[in-house]
């Protein structure tokens, strides 16, 4: 049985006091005995919160961006031994709005992915085509360029603590999610093509999230394919009620 995962990506919204009730309401809310891996990645100043008002729950935190270096003159940038200094578990990379909005690029990617690992931090690495891609029919080849690009260099003991969300550009924030049949076909051509280049165990124990308009009404039935290992949440991991139900799903 591969690892279940179900992350919350806050992005860009919530204050602190938001953030302490919303966190404090998922714990609260939360099934004992639940075998899922649970994720809350909020802004980055409210980290050191969310580690503290996490601690005795099962509920790992993340982040949602890290820098490529480790010390240095970079005004804003927030870097890996930092976020280990805060005991993070997890850290998003190559997410869409970064790739879009900051030209974060497959080389750049690549880069903060290592540095993750070294740092001992569980990268969430995000890829995913855009809807003119996929009505050009080059999905295939574009996931397979950013799988290749991101994770180059990598280990297969590497690649054992890296988790892959797909998320079709096209798919997040519009409210318009991929049927998982769609989710499903990408999935498992990503799961085939990690077993060539890093084995059939990496393959069969890499846990790949399906990302893009996931809400309580359609987490079920994506949960039901078979290369689909969890979900990277947006929208609806900003309310308690709607997060609790995509984490306890069916
Ligand atoms: P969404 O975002 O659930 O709001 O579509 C998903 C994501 O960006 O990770």
């Amino acid at each position: 049985m591969r690892e279940k995962i179900i992350a919350g990506n806050w992005k860009c919204y919530k204050t602190m006091d938001e953030a302490r009730t919303l966190i404090t309401e998922i714990i609260a809310g939360l099934e004992p005995n639940l075998n899922r891996t649970v994720v809350l990645c909020p802004p980055y100043p409210y980290l050191h919160l969310a580690k503290e008002l996490v601690i005795g729950s099962r509920v790992k935190i993340g982040a949602q961006n890290l820098w490529k270096e480790d010390w240095g003159a970079y005004t804003g940038e927030i870097s890996a031994p930092m976020l280990a200094s805060l005991k993070v578990d997890f850290v998003i990379i190559g997410h869409s709005e970064r790739r879009e909005y900051f030209k974060e690029d497959g080389a750049l990617l690549n880069a903060k992915l290592k540095k993750a690992l070294a740092w001992n931090l569980r990268p969430i690495f995000c890829l995913g085509e855009k809807l003119r891609e996929r009505e050009e029919g080059v999905t295939f080849q574009v996931v397979e360029t950013q799988l290749k690009e991101g994770l180059e260099g990598l280990s297969s003991e590497d690649m054992l603590k890296v988790v892959i969300a797909y998320e079709p550009v096209w798919a997040i924030g519009t409210g318009r999610n991929a049927t998982p049949e769609q989710a499903q076909e990408v999935q498992q051509f990503l799961r085939e093509k990690i077993g060539e280049f890093w084995g059939n165990k990496v393959a069969e124990q890499i846990p790949i999230l399906y990302g893009g308009s996931v809400k309580p009404e359609n987490i079920d039935s994506l949960m039901a394919m078979p290369d689909l290992d969890g979900a990277l949440v947006g929208g609806a991991s900003l309310k308690s009620q709607d997060f609790l139900r995509i984490i306890h799903f069916k």
